[in-house]
């Protein structure tokens, strides 16, 4: 699904939950404009038909940093599908929306080229019920090695610290899978949504605690590169052959 030439210079960051509501398009669009900002030209890749991220995109004025937009979930019959999904060339940070309701094909075809992955969390019991089946689905049905460290969560719309909510925390920490950022409930991500900016492109004054978490989570993903050199580093020395025990005769008998 996410196939792409320059996959060594490349974060293809998949942010998904299959709980509706989460926060994955309010992810998607602050975490692009914050690459838009930095000049990086980001791509977003919707893959969910209600298409938020791209209404975003075009509630976005001319005047902002520009963030490239492919509505990977419309199925266009004049053009072949690998067509409908490139990604310019150069993009360094391509963020992909996906929606709600996933099966286990999906996930799997999802995250197959993923080099980052986020999974937003809202700290009601049942969205933390279904954050914790997600989050085993994506170690047991996609496969993703937790030894990669490309998984994170983000908890969004924090008021309060509930009882499910410590227990997820310790289910993560038992599986080694961080809790990067932790978002508040706050109308300044309505009012992003709403306009097409991202909370950075907002008076800092008045976003001063969301960006700064924003930033926490763009932090982790420019890790990416260095994230997936220690795993293969790791996975170098599980493979290197032990050296040969040397038996008394090869040292002959002197
Ligand atoms: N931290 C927050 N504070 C306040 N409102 C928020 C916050 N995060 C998201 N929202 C709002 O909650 C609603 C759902 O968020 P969003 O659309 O990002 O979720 P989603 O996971 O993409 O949903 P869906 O599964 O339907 O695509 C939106 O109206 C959004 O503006
Ligand atoms: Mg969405």
């Amino acid at each position: 699904m996410l196939r792409s030439s320059n996959k060594d210079s490349q974060n293809r960051i998949v942010i998904l939950n299959p709980k509706g509501g989460s926060g994955k398009s309010t992810l998607v669009t602050n975490i692009a404009a914050c690459y838009a900002r930095r000049g990086e030209a980001p791509a977003i890749m919707d893959f969910d038909p209600q298409g938020s991220s791209m209404a975003w995109l075009e509630r976005r004025s001319d005047s902002l940093p520009a963030i490239h937009g492919i509505a990977a979930y419309k199925k266009s019959i004049n053009a072949t599908r690998s067509w409908q999904l490139r990604v310019p060339s150069g993009t360094l940070n391509l963020v992909v929306d996906s929606p709600a309701g996933l099966s286990h094909d999906d996930l799997r075809e999802l995250t197959r080229d993923a080099s980052s992955i986020l999974v937003p969390v809202t700290p009601s019991s049942m969205d933390i019920h279904a954050t914790s089946r997600c989050i085993a689905d994506l170690l047991l049905v996609a496969k993703v090695n937790r030894n990669e460290r490309k998984l994170a969560v983000v908890a969004n719309r924090t008021r309060k610290r509930t009882k499910s909510f410590e227990r997820l925390m310790r289910f993560l920490d038992s599986l080694g899978i961080p809790i990067i950022a932790v978002l508040r409930d706050s109308q300044n991500f309505v009012r992003s949504a709403e306009e097409g900016v991202g909370i950075q492109e907002m008076p800092p004054s008045r976003v001063r605690p969301d960006a700064e978490q924003l930033e926490r989570i763009v932090d982790w993903l420019d890790g990416w590169q260095e994230r997936r050199r220690r795993a293969l580093d790791l996975n170098r020395l599980a493979v290197r052959p032990r050296p040969a025990v040397l038996g008394k005769s090869q040292f002959g008998s002197a």
